[in-house]
């Protein structure tokens, strides 16, 4: 049975509130497959509390991530937080070089490759978000121990607008992958999955699971895109 990975990035979305609510109604409705991992990425700000709640389900499989890190260990670094900092809340994997952060915080590859090098010192796993086959190369020509790297294919066009890439451009862009990445590196498709399309993308080969934004706002939304996933 393929297992697939569902991670939650809020990104600059809810409130302590609104996050404490979105908690308490996914953990009401949510029921647990082997078949998914589930984890979910919000604001630093609201860490503490996901991680918090999270520990209460320990049976669940639920993970609390980062949606960024600094590529700076400890210091002076205004408005920075560290791998040391996610690590003492239970993050184990952190989405890094999302196409926002290269976008709108001018990372370049050097950038991303330096945070990746932070997340594996603290044994945390990176997800790294591309949307080119230049960003995957630069990575796996690095020095960073790509083994150990998971990773989101996310086309620009497809983030946050409705429209997700054609199926067939995700299976070529993933195999052109992993040349550079290793057959066995981990793929996430990001970019408009909803409830309605998301098993259509996971039957496709090399697909091995997604990075969701705007269907994980709404906690029966993210709900409703996991148990679909159940009857691929
Ligand atoms: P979207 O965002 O699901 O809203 O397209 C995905 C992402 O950017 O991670």
């Amino acid at each position: 049975m393929k297992k697939y990975w569902v991670v939650a990035n809020w990104k600059l979305n809810h409130t302590h509130s609104t996050a404490v609510e979105w908690i308490n109604s996914f953990m009401d409705i949510y029921k647990p497959s082997p078949s998914v991992a589930v984890g979910v990425a919000p604001s630093h700000t609201e860490i503490a509390l996901i991680s918090d709640r999270l520990k209460q389900y320990p049976d669940a499989a639920l993970q609390v991530m980062g949606q960024d890190v600094s590529r700076f260990n400890n210091g002076k670094y205004t408005g920075e937080v560290g791998g040391f900092q996610l690590l003492e809340y239970g993050v184990s994997a952190c989405i890094v070089g999302h196409s926002e952060r290269r976008q709108y915080f001018n990372e370049t590859d050097d950038i991303i490759i330096e945070k990746i090098e932070r997340l594996l010192n603290y044994a945390i796993q990176p997800l790294v978000a591309v949307s080119e086959i230049d960003q995957v190369r630069a990575v796996c020509e690095s020095s960073v121990d790509k083994s150990r790297l998971s990773w989101a294919y996310e086309p620009v066009s497809a983030i946050g607008t409705g429209n997700p890439a054609d199926p067939d451009s995700v299976v070529a862009f993933i195999n052109s992958m992993k040349p550079y990445t290793g057959e066995q590196a981990t793929v996430l498709y990001g970019g408009s999955v909803a409830p309605a399309n998301v098993r259509d993308y996971a039957r496709l080969e090399g697909v091995d699971g997604f990075l969701v934004g705007n269907a994980s706002i709404k906690a029966d939304d993210f709900n409703t895109l996991i148990q679909n996933l159940y009857e691929v």
